[in-house]
């Protein structure tokens, strides 16, 4: 019986937690998970784009990696991490554009080819360089395409 107790006093407190940060900007937390996917995608794009353009040797065990972790991000990324209101200039940190949320299936769209674009990949990654390249120009333009459309420009 006490062990509930403690258990009910832990979970009220949690919850006094995220409302109280709620209460200063209630879309904080989305933003920075989707930051961070965002993050980790650059990082690994940035060791397949190295070997693509020569910059670094080809090793077949870090482009696989990369690109899995890639493919893997890919298949997160949802409007859970975009919750309506989350825009630019609304929610402190964003760059979202609001054309986002008012051509949601398009974004979903850009979504889908960029869960394509990893995928081909992951593929070409495991084989040699000039597959890294092929694959760096689908993976490349399914993340600018995106950007492009609903993503406000950091000055
Ligand atoms: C379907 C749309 C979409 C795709 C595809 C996409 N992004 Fe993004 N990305 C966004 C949006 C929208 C933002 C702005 C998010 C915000 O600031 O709230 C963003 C922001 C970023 C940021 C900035 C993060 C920050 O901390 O401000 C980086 C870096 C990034 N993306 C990298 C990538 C890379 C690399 C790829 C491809 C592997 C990619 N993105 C694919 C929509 C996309």
């Amino acid at each position: 019986m006490k062990r509930v107790f403690l258990a009910a006093a832990v979970l009220a407190s949690v919850a006094t937690v995220s409302i109280a940060q709620d209460a200063e900007d209630p879309f904080a937390d989305a933003v920075e998970m989707r930051h961070g996917l965002m993050l980790q995608m650059a990082t690994d794009i940035g060791k397949l784009g190295a070997m693509a353009k020569g910059e670094a040797d080809y090793d077949a065990a870090v482009a696989t990696k990369a690109s899995a972790n890639i493919a893997a991000i890919a298949s997160v990324i949802s409007m859970d991490q975009f919750p309506a209101g989350s825009e630019y200039q609304a929610s402190a940190d964003s760059f979202a554009l609001p054309a986002l949320w008012a051509s949601q299936d398009d974004f979903l769209t850009k979504v889908a080819d960029l869960n394509t674009a990893a995928a081909a990949m992951q593929v070409a990654a495991a084989t040699d360089v000039e597959g890294v390249k092929a694959g760096m120009a689908q993976l490349g333009a399914a993340c600018s395409a995106c950007h492009k459309a609903y993503r406000q420009p950091e000055e």
